[in-house]
């Protein structure tokens, strides 16, 4: 499948239209933002290594019974999904306590969160991705119940499969941010699932193997990501 036109330039993806009016083509750069866009760099091999480690997570929860939007990869920094149409919120789960929710509810970084928190943002980084509950996206029309239940449930069904991955590779899933969309009438995992839109910690350690080493300036960032998907078995050749 061939790219056609741009659709449509992210921070750190852009999405491509394809001969097939329900396909597009995401190209993963090599940019990476933090602070809603206010911190941008762009860094070796991280498109790669994102595109490989996203394809590798999607695949496995796919065998997971979750649907989503990848069908294939195409390139080194390429991958065919399904056109999905984007609900414009964000789902976060917290297994840990870290980042906005310490500064929020003045709690610890490293608290244990049981049972899991989950949130939901407004994507839009204008606002600063505002928390927003179920009522407004009821009000807004940005999701309809059945479907804002249903991205509930997968996205904690998420946490099962991902928590005792990461865990196995001896890694903490701290939280994690995902989007949907709809196809055809069903709800499907879109976007991304990479170090860029979760928390890591060693499990012994605790070093922070995500973004929140791009966020802190702790470096060797895209080296992290490498550490991850090796430690996970993702294929980086
Ligand atoms: P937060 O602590 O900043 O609210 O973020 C929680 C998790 O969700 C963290 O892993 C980062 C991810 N996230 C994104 O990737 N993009 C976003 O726009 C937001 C709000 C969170
Ligand atoms: N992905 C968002 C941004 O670039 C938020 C973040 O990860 O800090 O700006």
């Amino acid at each position: 499948m061939q790219k056609k036109a741009e659709l449509y330039r992210g921070k750190a993806k852009t999405v491509y239209t394809t001969e097939d009016e329900n396909r597009l083509i995401l190209h993963f750069r090599n940019d990476t933002s933090a602070f809603d866009g206010q911190k941008i760099e762009q860094l070796d091999r991280k498109g790669m290594v994102n595109n490989k480690f996203n394809h590798f997570i999607m695949t496995k929860l796919e065998e997971a019974g979750i649907p989503t939007q990848l069908e294939a990869l195409l390139s080194d920094d390429e991958a065919l999904v399904k056109k999905l149409d984007m609900i414009p919120v964000e789902c976060v789960v917290r297994n840990v306590a870290a980042g906005s929710i310490t500064r929020r509810l003045g709690v610890e970084e490293g608290l244990e969160l049981n049972p899991p928190t989950f949130e939901f943002f407004l994507k839009n980084d204008a606002l600063h991705d505002p928390m927003v509950n179920e009522y407004h996206i009821r009000s807004f029309g940005w999701a309809k119940d059945e479907d804002i239940a249903r991205m509930k449930e997968l996205t904690f069904k998420v946490n099962d499969v991902l928590k005792t991955l990461f865990d196995e590779a001896g890694m903490i899933l701290v939280d994690y941010k995902l989007e949907f969309g709809l196809f055809n009438g069903e709800i499907m995992l879109g976007d991304e699932f990479t170090p860029d839109g979760c928390r890591l910690w060693d499990k012994e350690t605790r070093n922070k193997m995500d973004k929140d080493r791009f966020r802190q300036g702790l470096g060797s960032v895209v080296e992290t990501y490498e550490e991850v998907a090796n430690r996970l078995g993702v294929n980086l050749a």
